[in-house]
């Protein structure tokens, strides 16, 4: 709401003079350009199938943004539902003519059938600030760059092997998360869940990419000081790169030279910071002699490949930067829900608790990542349904439109911007027995109508009623890295201790209200009381 305020008393005016020279001109050409504007319901030059439906109430200048709230994804769900046809709705927000997508067949339309064409990412000024002209993997627009950039990170940095490869660092980093625990177990104190679990995750991240400091290594200052900034840092891009931005909504304000220099400004000072600890890191491994393939991380590797993907020093820092900020984020709200889903279920903690323990051998001290090899259905069941219920990133990333495309019979123009709305995929009671409910029987059994017997991640880009990590040329490169994050200190957590809320609250009252930015989150802190099981 103040967002929308602001709007309409400070950028008002200005709005009005840029976009009156802009619609001269977008009444005369076709819109190709990918930066959105033109109205909504104008037709295509060569398509005679219509737009997708859009919901009454448009407004000058702001159009249909006045209708979404803070809660973008429950907003454009209502709106989908009343409005839509098939999951597909058709919004103006700001100059930006946005495709949102709330439905399976509608779904896979956009991310199979035309995946293709709509595989790009909107220009983002502050992402070309940040990450040196979008020269990153997740904001780079399609083209050959992102192609070989993604081949990088998929084959050599997020592989499965390589993933595998960096378990002891995660094995230690949760053993040191259960001295902690063990800690405040022993007096009996709360701990801030998460905390805790947003600095087990920044710490697994740092050290899987630029080294084994730990934040709780006793002796690294150096290693705790540079994790804490690097936190900070990818706090820092969440905030500049997040949610429902101005330029987003009215990209020809980048055009204007001084508002564009105030409003970028903040992230130009955000990137100074990056740089100096980035070229540090760089300098550091690049003097060292450590071996990329032995036991190397993710910089190691990184540098190793330099010449042959032809990168500069620039677009190799780019890259780290979504290495580091990618994956911190997302696994520590997919953690930090299970245990609130985990303290709302009961039954479904006992029965994970079971599973667990049957599967780790007697007297072992913690679970250890080959435990979960075998037979822990029911903990990738936990996380599948928290994932479904909780996605981080609700709205997946933003695409654009590369070229005019006809979906389920609407025609789509070149320059729409594309929010698949997985959030409102994975609550659709047509696709979902009891759909806000946490069941995570659903993925073991044949129910729910949804035949989903897998409990493979992997193939949640093929089912299109399930999306926490996208589908198609842009879906998620590192859910092996993101979910054997989430698993073993998952695990974990619940082997060895028992999880009780503090005194005097109930867990009906635990707030499950959240924020949303570049992904969302719980509002409020999670704090629980943790009990020694005693293994080992
Ligand atoms: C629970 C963990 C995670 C979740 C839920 C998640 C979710 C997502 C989603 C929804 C997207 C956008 C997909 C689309 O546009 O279709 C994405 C993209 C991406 N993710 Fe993840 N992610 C997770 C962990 C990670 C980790 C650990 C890394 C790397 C260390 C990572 C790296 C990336 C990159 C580089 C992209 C951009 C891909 C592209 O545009 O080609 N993610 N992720």
């Amino acid at each position: 709401m103040a967002q929308q305020l602001l709007y309409l008393i400070f950028i008002f005016p200005l709005l009005l003079l840029v976009l009156l020279r802009r619609r001269r001109f977008a009444s005369r050409t076709p819109n190709k350009s990918g930066d959105g504007g033109g109205p909504c319901r104008q037709r295509s030059h060569d398509d005679d199938n219509p737009l997708p439906p859009s919901p009454p109430g448009e407004l000058p200048i702001i159009g249909h943004l006045h209708l979404v709230g803070s809660h973008p994804h429950a907003s454009l769900r209502a709106i989908a539902d009343m409005h839509g046809a098939d999951g597909l709705v058709l919004l103006r927000l700001g100059e930006v003519p946005n495709l949102v997508v709330c439905s399976p067949s509608a779904a896979e339309a956009v991310l199979r059938t035309h995946d293709h064409a709509m595989a790009s990412r909107p220009h983002s000024v502050v992402a070309d600030i940040l990450l040196s002209g979008s020269s990153d993997v997740a904001l780079a627009p399609y083209g050959e760059y992102w192609r070989q950039a993604r081949k990088l990170v998929t084959t050599h940095l997020l592989s499965a092997s390589k993933v595998r490869s960096l378990r002891q660092g995660r094995e230690e980093e949760v053993r040191l998360v259960l001295a902690e625990v063990g800690e405040a177990a022993a007096a009996r104190a709360a701990v801030d869940v998460t905390e805790l679990l947003g600095a087990f995750v920044n710490d697994v991240v740092c050290r899987a990419v630029s080294g084994r400091l730990s934040a709780f290594s006793a002796g690294h200052q150096e290693g705790r000081r540079r994790n804490r900034m690097l936190r900070e840092l990818i706090e820092g891009n969440a905030a500049l790169l997040g949610g429902f931005t101005l330029l987003d909504h009215f990209p020809s304000l980048a055009k204007v030279g001084a508002l564009t220099r105030m409003l970028c400004a903040r992230a130009t000072r955000h990137k100074k910071r990056w740089d100096v600890l980035l070229d540090q890191i760089i300098d550091e491994h690049a003097a060292s002699s450590r071996s990329a393939e032995e036991d190397g991380d993710l910089v190691d590797v990184v540098l190793s490949l330099q010449q042959e993907y032809c990168l500069s020093r620039e677009q190799v820092k780019a890259i780290l930067m979504d290495m580091y900020a990618a994956g911190t984020d997302t696994s520590s709200i997919v953690l930090e829900h299970t245990m609130v889903e985990l303290i709302r279920n009961p039954h479904v903690m006992t029965r994970l608790q079971a599973e667990i323990t049957s599967n780790t051998p007697k007297g072992q001290k913690m679970v250890k990542e080959e435990d979960l090899m075998n037979n822990m259905a029911y903990l990738k069941a936990v996380v599948k349904e928290t994932l479904r219920l909780h996605p981080p990133a609700p709205l997946l990333l933003p695409r654009i439109t590369m070229e005019h495309c006809d979906v389920n019979g609407y025609t789509i123009p070149a320059g729409t911007r594309v929010i698949v709305n997985a959030w409102a995929l994975g609550r659709d009671p047509r696709s979902w027995d009891k759909a806000d409910e946490f069941m995570p029987d659903r993925f073991l059994h044949h129910s729910c109508g949804t035949n989903n017997t897998s409990v493979d991640y992997l193939k949640a880009g093929r089912d299109f009623k399930f999306l926490p990590f996208g589908a198609g040329r842009r879906m998620c490169p590192g859910v092996n890295f993101g979910m054997a994050t989430v698993e073993i200190m998952l695990a974990n957590l619940v082997y060895c201790f028992d999880w009780n809320l503090p005194a005097g609250i109930n867990k009906q009252e635990i707030d499950m209200t959240e924020v949303f930015g570049l992904t969302v989150r719980r509002k409020e802190k999670l704090l629980l009381v943790p009990k020694n099981h005693g293994h080992g």
